[in-house]
């Protein structure tokens, strides 16, 4: 298992940007689809910032996540609703293991997709997971240029759902981070 991410886990909660994220992410969500209810996995949730706002009113909520530490910091805030996950996630880990069986009505990604080694492999494998008109939402940087190696175009968001067999509800510019644009991918499984 990864563990790149495990040296931000610590200061991760009282850095204002992820703050701004989280809280950005969770507006522009409600946007499209309220929780309230709704089963939900938090993929690659970090110390669960907006996992967090979504447990408010969710009626539960996997959040899986590489990171050891990043977990460890979430299994400390002890949120009755979330259980918290330090696994590489794949259909194949996801088979055998009860907090997956009854699938999701919400999946998100929130600044995951464009770190991952396999993109479009993650979006079969969250598919996989997703319960039939269940929807799955990413926030990513928009990635302005050629040069620019963070983030995502739109088009290539949507063909990556295209290729998923995923039905793109919308890909925008949701919001700003300073000077960085975010991109929102909302896709539904059919
Ligand atoms: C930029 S952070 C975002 C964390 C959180 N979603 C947030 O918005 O605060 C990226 C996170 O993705 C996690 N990550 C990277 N690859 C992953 C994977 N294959 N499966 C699950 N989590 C992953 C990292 O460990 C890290 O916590």
């Amino acid at each position: 298992m990864s563990d790149s991410w495990d040296e931000y886990a610590e200061e991760w909660d009282s850095n204002a940007d992820v703050a701004e994220h989280s809280e950005k992410a969770f507006l522009s969500l409600k946007k499209f689809i309220k929780p309230e209810g709704l089963t939900v996995l938090d993929f690659g949730c970090g110390t669960g910032q907006l996992a967090q706002k979504i447990a408010d009113t969710a009626a539960s909520v996997v959040a899986v996540d590489t990171s050891p530490k990043m977990i460890d910091v979430l299994k400390a805030k002890k949120i009755p609703n979330i259980t918290p996950m330090a696994l590489d996630l794949s259909e194949s880990s996801a088979k055998d293991n009860p907090a997956f069986r009854t699938g999701f009505d919400l999946i998100v990604a929130s600044s995951v997709c464009a770190f991952l080694p396999d993109y479009g492999q993650a979006l079969l494998d969250l598919k996989a997971l997703l319960r039939e008109g269940g929807t799955f939402v990413q926030w990513d940087w928009l990635r302005s240029t050629d040069e620019d190696d963070r983030g995502f175009t739109k088009e290539e968001i949507i063909e990556a759902y295209s290729n998923a067999g995923l039905s793109t509800v919308e890909v925008s510019e949701a919001f700003s981070i300073g000077s960085m644009q975010v991109l929102m991918g909302v896709a539904t499984r059919a």
